[in-house]
């Protein structure tokens, strides 16, 4: 299956320090998941980090998650060394690397023509590995379409609303939920809106960060519902309790994607020969049209990517 097309309704964040956590991680029952280099490790354990990131992904038992790595920040001391250690290392055993903070389309460059480097010294196939931008403060957010265009190695650009707040000076401590004081609507819908379109004008997915709240799960759902309501593709999950609600949330109600289903089928009838080859058709009480299918194959596509 092409990458954009995979399915990315949770991911799971895990830290590359703990080999623990590692392995619980196999058992979870999420879209993808990535083992982190950059914050959740501490500047002394990245060189470990390292090296169980590697042994992880060689030694499999992933099913068929899309397997990513977090890097750090282009601009640290750490980043090249985790590309060439990672790639290197797992490059065959890797879908895609994600690259934090990302400011500008030139760090996606750097990391795309790294990665090529690689790929031709290991002899990998020629753009196996794939780029998650991470868009976290005011210049990544200002820079979103260039950045979105930089690379055919890019499959998603994720939200990082943590980073995200402490940039623009946004006064609150809980990650992912309104400013305490903000109540005329959702603080981030310009962001994910830009975001999302960014990414669809590139043909790239698009996801939201985190929520901390591990035992908030109806605060999760909440906030998980506003990012799929708009048309993101999934949400970062933290804790195994968060995994079950954020695929629910990102995968349409059963009752959506029959109906989605139905519009298709009756389209497709009504504009074909023995339907009389109309362009606009009934469907019960509703008038459905080319444009009424384009958003039935969105909710039918993520339907049937699920499952129902
Ligand atoms: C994630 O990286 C965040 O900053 O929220
Ligand atoms: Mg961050």
């Amino acid at each position: 299956m092409a990458d954009p097309q995979r399915s990315r309704r949770s991911c799971l964040a895990v830290p590359g320090s703990s080999p623990k956590m590692i392995d619980k991680a196999r058992g979870l029952g999420s879209d993808q998941f990535f083992l982190d280099l950059e914050d959740a490790v501490a500047p002394l354990a990245k060189a470990q980090a390292r090296e169980n990131v590697v042994a992880a992904l060689n030694e499999g038992g992933w099913g068929d998650r899309i397997r990513t790595v977090r890097i750090n920040d282009p601009e640290s001391q750490w980043a090249y060394r985790d590309v060439v250690d990672v790639v290197e290392g797992a490059g065959r055993s890797l879908d895609t690397v994600m690259l934090p903070k990302v400011t500008g389309p030139e760090q996606v460059s750097w990391l795309d023509l790294t990665i090529t480097q690689i790929e031709r010294a290991l002899g990998l196939a020629a753009g196996s590995i794939g780029i998650e931008a991470q868009i976290e403060d005011a210049k990544g957010l200002t820079s979103v379409d260039s950045i979105a265009a930089a690379s055919g190695r890019l499959r998603a650009l994720v939200f990082g609303p943590a980073d995200f707040m402490a940039s623009i000076n946004m006064p609150s401590l809980v990650v992912g939920e309104q400013p305490p004081g903000y109540d005329v609507g959702d603080a981030y819908h310009h962001v994910l809106m830009r975001l999302l379109t960014a990414a669809r004008a590139n043909g790239l997915q698009a996801i939201d960060g985190p929520y901390l709240q591990i035992k908030d799960i109806e605060g999760l759902r909440r906030v998980a519902g506003r990012s799929a309501a708009l048309g993101l593709d999934g949400k970062w999950v933290l804790h195994p309790d968060q995994v079950e609600p954020v695929n629910e949330v990102f995968s349409p109600r059963q009752r959506d994607y029959e109906r989605a289903e139905n519009i298709l089928d009756a389209y497709a009838w009504y504009t074909s020969e023995a339907g009389g080859r109309r362009g606009a058709a009934m469907l019960g009480d509703e008038m459905i049209d080319e444009a009424s299918r384009k958003m039935a194959l969105v909710v039918a596509a993520k339907g049937r990517a699920a499952g129902l």
